[in-house]
């Protein structure tokens, strides 16, 4: 049997900032609740006439140069996102395209932050399996186009961004284990109402009950990881850099103590980008990697929670 590995990491990060100080000027906040209550300080917004697909595609130019692959050495395309492009067809297919690869499998996956999880353990069966060598995996949100800029109770937490990585077969384990859950009884504590075929009038900006959000993400966080960390058979202490989803800081504390691993052990950006949803693990991980905060045969745990509810956590050997 083989096993699958990332050999190479890709984001998109856009130009624009949108700070704390201006979402001031859009509803009643302050810098100083924002940055209190989640750690955030700024988000990137993308240009209005660019979708998904525009920074899946840097994501992934950047993800095949640092792995040295050719785009036609590509076997499949699976892009994690909830703001496609369109409702159909899939970024994954405009993907295909633009990245001129073969006539490959190409696909999206919709699970809410934890998109890209979800899409790296199919990702890792189909190279195990051996249908397929080198994939390319994707997380990338267009979440600006979602949020209600009158909502202070989302509007301050969004931003845009895409992840990409090169997972590939590999004679020596990688992803060690992947361990996912979902419940859809509360899915209506944080969705979109708007856009799918319920949809009367299109209207789609993203709701949320964030309390309610934020006390299961603390428990899920920690119980999900601890599954991830006992299937890769290893305990909290082998684990080297705890890559969290970047939803609040205040959840990623608890999610971090309750995991009783040290401040140095845990990875976060969130002030820079805020919560980018299934991008938000791929941008940290390939910043850690650029800040050499990773080294050859480190463990890794990610662990994401969100809309869905759906979450995944997934420990892997650098
Ligand atoms: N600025 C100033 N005051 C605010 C703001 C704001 N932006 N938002 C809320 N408040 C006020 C409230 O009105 C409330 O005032 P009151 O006490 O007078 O009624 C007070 O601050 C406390 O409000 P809470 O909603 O209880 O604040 P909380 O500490 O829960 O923080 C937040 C809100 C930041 C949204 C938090 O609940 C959170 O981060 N939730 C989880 C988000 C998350 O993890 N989402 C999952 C992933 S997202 C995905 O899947 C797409």
């Amino acid at each position: 049997m083989s096993f699958a590995k990332i050999s190479g990491t890709g984001i998109y990060i856009p130009d624009k900032i949108l700070s704390n100080k201006d979402l001031e000027a859009l509803v009643d906040t302050s810098d100083e609740w924002i940055k209190a209550r989640t750690g955030i300080s700024e988000r990137r917004i993308l240009d209005k006439d660019k979708a998904t697909s525009d920074m899946c595609y840097e994501a992934c130019v950047q993800a095949l140069k640092n792995s040295h692959t050719d785009p036609k050495e590509i076997d499949g395309i699976i892009v994690g996102t909830v703001t496609p492009d369109y409702m159909t067809p899939s970024v994954a297919c405009l993907l295909q395209d633009r990245l001129d690869t073969r006539k490959i499998f190409a696909f999206d996956l919709s699970a809410g932050c934890a998109g890209f999880i979800y899409c790296l353990n199919v990702a890792k069966a189909l190279i195990e399996n051996g249908q397929a060598k080198k994939l390319l995996v994707v997380g990338s949100e267009n979440l600006s186009k979602i949020t209600d800029y009158k909502d202070r109770g989302t509007c301050i937490l969004f931003g845009d961004g895409a992840g990409a990585v090169v997972l590939e077969e590999s004679d020596e384990p990688g992803i060690l284990s992947v361990c996912l859950g979902a419940s859809g009884k509360e899915a209506e504590l944080l969705y979109t109402p708007g856009g799918g075929s319920k949809d009367p009038n299109g209207y789609r900006f993203l709701k949320m009950e964030g309390k309610e959000v934020f006390k299961e993400a603390v428990k899920v966080i920690q119980s999900n990881s601890l599954e991830a960390i006992e299937s890769a058979n290893l305990n909290p202490n082998d684990i080297d850099l705890f890559i969290p989803h970047q939803a609040n800081m205040r959840i990623i504390e608890a999610a971090r103590e309750r995991l009783d691993l040290p401040l140095e052990k845990c990875y976060v950006n969130i002030e820079r980008y805020g919560n980018t949803s299934s991008a938000s693990v791929l941008l940290a991980l390939h910043e850690a990697l650029n800040e050499s905060k990773i080294k050859k045969g480190d463990n890794i745990l990610f662990s994401v929670f969100g809309a869905g509810f759906a979450w995944g956590s997934a420990v892997i050997k650098w």
